[in-house]
């Protein structure tokens, strides 16, 4: 990728590229600046998802129905607080691969890990985590991921916090397509993918052996045009 595109600015109407122009993604973008300006919806607040917030992200890690369609391992404490410090690591986006994870908190629910920032305080609790992640640098497309505590699930927050990430990277990276791979199986998610405006593009029969059996994936996605449109 070009670097003299880089830049790590929102978006605004001057610098937009035209829907369908060539691929112009504003890379490399670093989500660390989100840590002082996270993004706020109606009730949440989406900020870069840090090593501290492992015992909320263990809270929902360790459900056996969280794990159903997600392809992560049953993992015990200690596994769980690593796997979220390594997800908490990426933070720069610049090549084909490279993520970061937002954590979803929830103002006024205290995180089950306690105060930790040395003054007492309560501490937000992670009801949720979503994931971008870069496909195609090349291609400028981006894929996103999204996982809730079961106790949030079916009062709209999924819905809530997605959509202003996908509007995020929208405005903000530029991508010209964003997708989601779901197993096939996965209704909560398909439906989540279809409320945000994706469409199911392919299901990929046995893509993936988990658990003992092949499984079939379903890809959703939406162009920028698309998005543009729903926004309008
Ligand atoms: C996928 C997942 C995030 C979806 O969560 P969700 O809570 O079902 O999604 P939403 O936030 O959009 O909530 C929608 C539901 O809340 C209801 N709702 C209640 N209050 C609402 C409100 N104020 N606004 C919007 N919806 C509301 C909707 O009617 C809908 O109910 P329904 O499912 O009975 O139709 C969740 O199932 C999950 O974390 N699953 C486990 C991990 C996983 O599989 N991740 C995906 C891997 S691809």
């Amino acid at each position: 990728m070009d670097p003299s595109r880089a830049a790590d600015s929102p978006a605004d109407e001057s610098t937009a590229p035209p829907p369908d122009g060539p691929p112009a993604l504003r890379f490399p973008y670093d989500a660390s600046a989100l840590t002082a300006e996270p993004l706020r919806t109606e009730r949440l607040v989406l900020r870069p998802l840090e090593s501290t917030d492992a015992a909320d992200v263990f809270e929902y890690q360790r459900i056996p129905e969280v794990l159903r369609y997600l392809p992560w391992p049953e993992r015990n404490r200690a596994e769980g607080y690593e796997h979220t410090a390594k997800r908490a690591a990426g933070r720069v986006l610049a090549d084909d691969g490279d993520f970061f994870v937002f954590a979803a908190t929830l103002p006024g629910e205290p995180s089950v890990g306690g105060p930790t920032d040395g003054d007492g305080g309560t501490r937000d609790r992670v009801i949720g985590d979503f994931m971008v992640r870069v496909s195609s640098a090349k291609h400028a497309q981006l894929e996103l991921g999204w996982v809730l505590h079961p106790d949030f699930q079916g009062r709209g927050f999924a819905r809530e916090a997605a959509g202003a990430v996908l509007d995020f990277v929208f405005e903000t990276l530029q991508p010209h397509r964003v997708q989601a791979f779901l197993d096939a199986r996965n209704a909560a998610s398909a439906a989540l993918c279809e409320r945000l405006g994706m469409r199911r593009e392919a299901t990929i029969l046995e893509a993936e052996y988990n658990d003992g059996e092949w499984q079939d994936t379903a890809i959703y996605g939406i162009l920028r045009h698309e998005w543009a449109a729903g926004r309008a």
